[in-house]
């Protein structure tokens, strides 16, 4: 059944007051449309325990640099509304700027520390806008429970940070990065890519995997992983790294030697397209 595409706070929140009346759970995945199968999985995972099923669709221009792609970030509402629809979701919250950003609202969240590494330095005010706007949707649809992707690890683990330490009455869920074929994570980036950087890109999975593989084959000592992973990266055609680094998987500060869960988070430029993607062990 097509769910229905809801553009403002009022017409949301009675829909979700409804849900709740009925005795429902409500789950919540927040997106900015342009809806692939990464974002369907999240979808199908949080209908799975029988919750009222919210999906946003929302580009926020807070969360966006000055030179970032904000205008020309994909904009497909009717191809979203049917991956919705064929998930399993129940509504959509698809609000327009000025229902989020009335004119002369100046209050943010900023996750310290968590938000000063890897993409945080390289995007300036990224996850100010992100956690922001986060908490205003969780404040606008109230969820039970929230789904984020781990592909997107830095940021999912500064929604739990921001959750625990603001008392947010909201459970966090990470779902696993769904990925094509061939390795490459799912992004609604990946349509910018020539086909040339198309068939480039699955080299950051292979590069992230060896340095799993080395982790696993004994090396502990970080330096010589991120040696050995700027290398493979930088033998991808076309490629320019932004960072490649290796971090502690709760603080996500530098780690010396491999004695506690870690994560190798990339971002590499292909062409003009800045792709993420990273591997946790
Ligand atoms: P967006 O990039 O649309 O992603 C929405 C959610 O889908 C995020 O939790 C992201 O981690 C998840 N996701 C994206 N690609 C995925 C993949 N290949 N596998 C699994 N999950 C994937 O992330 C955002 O939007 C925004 O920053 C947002 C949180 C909505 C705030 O504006």
């Amino acid at each position: 059944m097509a769910a229905p595409i809801l553009h403002t706070i009022a017409e949301i929140s009675a829909e979700t007051a409804r849900a709740r009346e009925l005795g429902m759970n409500v789950a919540f995945i927040p997106t900015m449309g342009a809806l692939h199968e990464g974002h369907a999985a999240l979808i199908r995972a949080a209908g799975r325990p029988s919750s009222f099923v919210v999906v946003s669709i929302f580009v926020n221009p807070m969360q966006f640099g000055p030179t970032e792609d904000f205008t020309r970030y994909p904009r497909t509402l009717e191809a979203d509304r049917a991956v919705c629809a064929a998930a399993g979701a129940n509504a959509i919250f698809a609000p327009a700027v000025e229902e989020m950003y009335p004119e002369n609202a100046v209050a943010f969240v900023d996750v310290a520390k968590l938000g000063d590494t890897l993409c945080g330095p390289r995007r300036p005010g990224h996850f100010r806008g992100v956690c922001t706007v986060v908490l205003k949707l969780f404040n606008i649809v109230q969820p039970d429970v929230a789904y984020f992707g781990a592909k997107d690890y830095q940021q999912a683990r500064i929604i739990q940070q921001m959750v625990r330490d603001l008392n947010v009455p909201v459970r966090v869920q990470v779902e696993p990065t769904v990925r094509e074929a061939d390795g490459l994570a799912l992004s609604s980036r990946n349509r910018y890519l020539s086909a040339d950087e198309r068939a480039a890109a699955p080299a950051i999975y292979r590069a992230l995997q060896a340095t799993k593989s080395r982790a696993s084959a004994g090396e502990k000592d970080v330096s010589a992983l991120e040696t050995a992973l700027h290398a493979d990266l930088s033998a991808i055609p076309g490629a320019r790294i932004d960072y490649a680094s290796i971090v502690d998987a709760e603080t996500l500060q530098p780690l010396p030697r491999l004695d506690r869960p870690a994560v190798a988070a990339v971002a590499v430029f292909l062409g003009t397209t800045r792709l993420i993607d990273n591997v946790i062990f």
